[in-house]
């Protein structure tokens, strides 16, 4: 029995990597179930962002993870509560880059912001990726 039964984090996780999983192993330990809501190619555009991976790839990357029990759409950033009181989450986790941000949502859960991992991101492998030409 862990200390929560079900968490609920939000993210883009393109171009999975070591701090995607650190994060998602992390929350595992606290709660015996694991919902990774991973934002939408037009929620993306919606923020001026476009991804390397599709949102489908992204989804089935994630979900084939032993630590993620579930993986639903992020479609826009009034979801969160509508989607903690759904799946009766009891924690909400996001790595600290998003500190405060969604302390809102502590009327219905615990909200906590775990330190990310150090010197690797999304927008890090983008930029030491080769350029293609032609
Ligand atoms: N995350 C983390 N450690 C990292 C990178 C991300 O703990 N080094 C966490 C984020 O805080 C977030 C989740 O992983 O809770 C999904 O992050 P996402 O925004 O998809 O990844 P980034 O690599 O931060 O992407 P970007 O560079 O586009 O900001």
């Amino acid at each position: 029995m862990k200390q929560f039964k079900c968490a609920i984090t939000y993210g883009t996780y393109d171009l999975f990597h070591i701090g995607h999983l650190n994060l998602l192993e992390r929350i595992a330990q606290l709660a015996d179930e694991v919902i990774v809501a991973v934002s939408t190619d037009e929620f993306n555009a919606l923020k001026g962002k476009r991804t390397v991976i599709p949102y489908p790839e992204r989804a089935r990357i994630v979900a084939a993870l032993r630590v993620v029990d579930q993986v639903i759409p992020e479609m826009n950033w009034e979801q969160k509560t509508d989607d903690v009181l759904k799946y009766q989450c009891d924690l909400m986790v996001m790595g600290d880059d998003w500190l405060g941000r969604f302390d809102f949502l502590k009327q219905y859960c615990e909200v906590l912001y775990l330190p990310r991992t150090e010197g690797i991101s999304t927008t890090i492998i983008r930029e030491t990726m080769p350029v293609k030409n032609g």
